[in-house]
């Protein structure tokens, strides 16, 4: 391992400046840099030498922490043994194993799965399955999607057009038909332990949707079951299944976008294990190979799969022109081998809904501190909401992240709230020492006593 003593690792402003950074303030990155070189376990290196306590899992993706031997070990294999081979056309055995496995995370009857590489590329994924399903129906008028206010979604077109961020829209222009549900986010639920009691009446908004622009119009409803980006917010009793009993009664597809809430975070195998719900698609990524190797995948019921081979023509033709160059690569598909297998061989899943109430207790500890308006938590996962510094809501977020990384703890800002996702087998003294030091850091910035 590398320490450079040096935020910046060595570069030379010509290298900071040659990378242009996603999803970042690139002009205060350069600026300032923070800069990662190495991971093992729960904690990442910084190029100074210190250890930053991972409190966001990578990106909610290495739950069983960096580096896990049993990970690695399948990945270096695989690397010598087939390092690529193509997904179109031709197979390799450990596409077909993962497939497998991944069948048995998730409820029954969704049984047939579509590899990706990425969140995005999943969901771009199922909402063209969703249209295609429908057309080859003989239901081509059914294109319409439904998504959720402050959803998230990933970065492509089909994407951002369901999502719920207007910055999207005033950026990027027109995308697919999309119209949108209302988030959950009520007032008088703030401050709600796992599922708010108040709320299910929102999902009653699609038979709205479904009034003015009519069943036969729309393919699909995608929602998050817990949206993770907007800061953990969690579904009220009862909204989910409402949903289902509606898209079932109109012919809507229900779609659980689980890129953050797939493969354990929930303390269940799933976010629709978890609500008991199940959706007719599922996409996920992320967790899937513990962010070692890009990778996700969408999961249809079966009949669905079915749809396209019966209605594929002759059995040279393709049912389904749609994959990716990355799809189901072959080092992705040890890494997702090796983490579901230790997913359930070390029964993580379980020890995550052990801990999860503890998580819970300490997360909501700091209600009552200044500039926190609300604390939201589900299984391993928590969203703080912070008062919003006139007319800057991201502003204070990103001092707290600041004020957290100088005291050697990575958390994720994100609009006005800061969101917590911890690993899988995080030990209480772990969890205090990132809530006391959340605690230290807002105070810190309430009282204006925080270098910026
Ligand atoms: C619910 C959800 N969907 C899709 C995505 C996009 O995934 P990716 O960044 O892998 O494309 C994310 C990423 O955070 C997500 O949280």
């Amino acid at each position: 391992m590398t320490a450079f003593h040096d935020p910046r690792a060595g570069l030379s402003q010509d290298q900071l400046d040659a990378y242009w950074m996603p999803f970042t303030a690139n002009r205060q990155f350069k600026r300032d840099p923070r800069m990662l070189v190495a991971a093992d376990g729960h904690y990442y290196t910084d190029a100074e030498g210190r250890r930053i306590f991972d409190g966001l899992c990578g990106l909610w993706t290495c739950g069983l922490g960096h580096a896990h031997p049993a990970i690695t070990a399948a990945i270096s294999q695989q690397v010598t043994t087939l390092d690529y081979s193509p997904a179109f056309q031709f197979g390799q055995p450990k596409a077909f194993e993962l497939a497998h496995r991944v069948t048995e995370f998730m409820p029954t009857g969704l049984n047939r799965v579509f590899f990706t590489g990425s969140g995005s590329e999943s969901v771009d994924s199922a909402l063209k399955i969703a249209r295609a399903y429908w057309r080859k129906q003989g239901r081509a008028e059914k294109t319409r999607m439904v998504g959720r206010a402050k959803g998230y979604h990933g970065v492509n077109y089909g994407g951002i057009s369901v999502g719920g961020l207007p910055a999207n829209r005033v950026l990027y222009g027109q995308g697919i038909e999309a119209v949108h549900l209302p988030h959950t986010q009520l007032p008088g639920m703030e401050f709600s332990r796992g599922m708010p009691e108040q709320g299910a009446e929102l999902a009653d908004r699609l038979l709205d949707i479904i009034t003015i622009y009519d069943a036969s119009t729309i393919a699909a409803v995608i929602v998050e079951p817990m949206s993770g980006s907007a800061g953990v917010i969690v579904p009220p009793m009862g909204y989910l299944q409402k949903l289902r009993d509606i898209c079932t009664q109109h012919d809507i597809l229900l779609i659980f976008d689980e890129v953050i809430t797939g493969y354990g975070r929930m303390g269940a195998r799933t976010g629709a294990e978890a609500f008991d719900v199940v959706p007719d698609l599922m996409t996920t990524a992320k967790q899937l190979t513990n962010g070692a190797v890009p990778m996700g995948a969408v999961i249809a019921r079966q009949d669905i799969y079915d749809c396209f081979m019966e209605e594929g023509g002759p059995d040279y033709m393709l049912e389904l022109p749609h994959g990716y160059t990355y799809s189901a690569h072959p080092l992705a598909c040890a890494a997702g081998l090796a983490t579901l297998g230790v997913l359930e061989n070390e029964q993580i899943i379980k020890r995550v809904a052990t801990i999860a109430p503890l998580f819970e207790e300490a997360v909501h500890s700091l209600r009552g501190l200044p500039l926190i308006t609300d604390i939201r938590n589900y299984g391993l996962a928590a969203g703080y909401s912070i008062e919003h510094a006139p007319g800057e809501p991201a502003l204070r977020p990103y001092q707290i992240a600041m004020a957290m990384w100088r005291r050697g703890f990575y958390v994720r800002y994100g609009g006005d709230t800061i969101q917590l996702a911890m690993p899988f087998t995080v030990t209480q003294d772990e969890i205090d020492s990132v809530i006391n030091a959340l605690g230290e850091s807002i105070s810190a910035v309430a009282a204006g006593t925080e270098e910026v």
